[in-house]
């Protein structure tokens, strides 16, 4: 097959601009062709580009020779359509596609190239297995869905980046090789030729860079930043990934809530979801775990219910349950009934994925079964029903399942260094079967109501979190976050470290950490008290930032700020379960990119000029 040069042709449109009012126009569209229908003497194909798709009609008695040409062409050739538009006979316009209503009706076709059979075809919505679809990336990104996901990426960083311009931001670019900055995943590395032995680090965050711009007195930075962490890949977690990084000087924690608010208001609005003007929910951090057992509680479910108070100690000893530890109850809404072996069925697999950590479930509707206890299990009722009613204005209702926790008699030992570890686990359970009856309760359904998005700010995060593997305390954001100004006074920091709150906060969304921020510290002893507390001694503190410490003794403002990740965001706008349906090129869970296949090993030449040796191979 010859295929044709594109000499000075023109594209004049878009295969997803033509409409009917351009009937009798003279056009020429490019693109891939998405199907072919062979009718003998009429050829139809559907012009794809990533506007859309309009019907080139090939007549052999109009073009003989385009006509020969479109028996040629097959899926995914490139080619140069020129014709006439016109409207599609009546009863033969396709409602469901924009441009249903034309077809270009072509006197000539250029096929600019070939393509092989594909692997799985663009044109088709059902996904073929995802390592083909990583290999063959730039096949998959030719389908409509991931050029919508793209198209959405694009708006939302020029949102916000518009957004923040307009109030006072300057954009500023820090580097990819640099040191170690710690936000606690490993580091990927970049060994230095020119001195054998040392190396760079890329950058996990631009955290230290972007309070040195506080202190060199830019007032307002943001960047659009890349950012890499070596650690166990997750849905929501790839090893190159973006933040919206900013900082700002002399803010209170409400200045940056505002600009964050701002800047989501925006992105969303250019995906299509205008937010209301109220300000985001805030909850402390204790009220979450309390209330939702987890850090970033999902507000499209009700709370949790502590129902402690209706526990009395008799009761609790005639139903097995611990003195001393709360009893908690939530509500999954809108379940349905279920039948008797379908309940027990339910009650056995949480037993049994309680395992021996101390934890049973309450089979309300047994209480009910006995006339001592139906009072208990009509209080427990009310109690649950009052917070399906702060929840959606409904009471508890039999559609929904009503799930009531009780810690066994003896105290189980994870609760000695985590006194939140029921809530947490509590919780744990109300997400699991919130996801397991997904289909009937339909409260994790996306449309593009701004109701179906639930943002919170989580504030006042514990300073320290206690690292049971090296029985040492850990910062819990990172070692620059500022600590309540009355926890430096009261001298909790030294002595107990586990009340310590930071002035850090995360802004949630639907139940996923969308960012995380806070007030820094700017004053050179503080600084060095927290890596002190940290177990770093001065030395070390020295050695691994003395540059900071310097830099905070030449007259640092109190500055804060915070990092969201763009491809959660964007990842939550498309819909996607995945990072990777918005990461152009992603990496595999084993970080891999199965396109470029890296990855890869180097020539023993390269290894000698960066003094380095290899002492395993997978
Ligand atoms: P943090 O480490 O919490 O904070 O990161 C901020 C946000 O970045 C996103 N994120 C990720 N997204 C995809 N893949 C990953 N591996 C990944 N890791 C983090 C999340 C997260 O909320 N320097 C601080 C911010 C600050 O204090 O200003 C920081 O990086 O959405």
């Amino acid at each position: 097959m010859t295929l044709d040069f594109l000499g000075t042709l023109q594209r004049t449109h878009t295969c997803g601009e033509p409409r009917s009012p351009q009937a009798g126009q003279a056009m020429t569209l490019m693109g891939w062709v998405n199907r072919r229908r062979d009718h003998g003497n009429l050829i139809f194909l559907d012009l794809r580009d990533r506007t859309g798709i309009t019907q080139i009609v090939l007549d052999k008695e109009i073009s003989p020779e385009a006509h020969a040409k479109a028996e040629v062409a097959r899926p995914e050739y490139v080619v140069a359509a020129t014709g006439v538009l016109r409207r599609r006979d009546e009863g033969l316009a396709n409602p469901n596609m924009p441009t249903g209503e034309v077809e270009l009706v072509a006197h000539t076709l250029l096929l600019l190239n070939d393509a092989r059979t594909p692997p799985f075809s663009p044109a088709e919505e059902a996904i073929a297995n995802e390592e083909v679809r990583l290999k063959y990336r730039y096949l998959d990104l030719r389908r409509a869905e991931m050029q919508q996901n793209f198209a959405i990426r694009s708006r939302v960083a020029i949102a916000i980046r518009n957004y923040l311009v307009s109030q006072g931001f300057l954009e500023i670019e820090t580097p990819f090789m640099t040191r170690s900055t710690p936000e606690g995943a490993r580091d990927y590395l970049v060994p230095s030729r020119v001195h054998p032995g040392h190396f760079y680090a890329l950058p996990q965050s631009p955290q230290i860079f972007k309070q040195i711009l506080m202190v060199s007195g830019f007032d307002r930075y943001f960047q659009i930043a890349r950012c890499f962490r070596d650690e166990d890949l997750r849905a929501d977690r790839q090893p190159e990934f973006t933040q919206i990084d900013l900082e700002i000087s002399f803010p209170q924690m409400a200045t940056i809530f505002a600009v964050v608010e701002g800047f989501l208001r925006a992105a969303f609005s250019a995906a299509g979801v205008e937010l209301g003007a109220e300000p985001f929910l805030r909850m402390t951090y204790d009220q979450a775990i309390q209330r939702y057992g987890i850090d970033k509680p999902d507000m499209r479910l009700p709370a949790m219910v502590d129902l402690s108070a209706e526990l009395t100690a008799e009761l609790r000893t005639t139903l097995k349950i611990d003195p001393a530890l709360p009893v908690l109850g939530f509500t999954i809404p809108s379940v349905g009934e279920l039948s008797g072996t379908a309940r027990k069925a339910l009650l056995g697999e949480i037993r049994s994925g309680f395992g021996d950590c101390g934890l049973d479930m309450l089979d309300v509707s047994r209480l009910r079964t006995n006339p001592s206890l139906t009072p208990l299990a009509e209080a427990i009722e009310a109690r649950l029903s009052a917070e399906m009613h702060r929840f959606n204005g409904s009471a508890h209702g039999t559609e929904d399942l009503a799930v009531v926790i009780t810690p066994k008699p003896g105290t189980p030992t994870m609760w000695n260094y985590d006194p939140q570890w029921i809530y947490k686990r509590v919780g744990g359970l109300r997400l699991e079967l919130a996801r397991k009856f997904a289909d009937r309760h339909k409260l994790f359904q996306q449309t593009r109501s701004a109701a179906d998005f639930k943002f919170l700010w989580v504030t006042d995060f514990p300073m320290y979190e206690w690292n049971e593997e090296t029985k040492s305390w850990d910062a819990a954001h990172h070692p620059f976050t500022s600590p309540h100004e009355e926890d430096i006074q009261s001298g909790a920091l030294v002595n107990d470290k586990g009340a310590v709150r930071a002035l850090a906060y995360d802004v949630v969304l639907n139940g996923t950490e969308l960012g995380s921020g806070s007030i820094r510290i700017h004053r050179k002893d503080v600084q060095q008290e927290i890596f002190r507390s940290l177990g770093m001694s001065d030395e070390e503190a020295k050695e691994r930032f003395g540059f900071f410490l310097d830099a905070l003794e030449y007259g640092t403002p109190p500055h804060g700020g915070i990092a969201l990740g763009l491809d959660r965001i964007v990842m939550i706008l498309a819909g996607a379960a995945s990072l990777r349906e918005v990461i152009a090129f992603p990496k595999t869970a084993k970080a891999i990119d199965l396109m470029v296949d890296a990855p890869t090993t180097v020539s023993d030449q390269q290894l000698r000029e960066l003094s380095l040796r290899v002492t395993a191979r997978s």
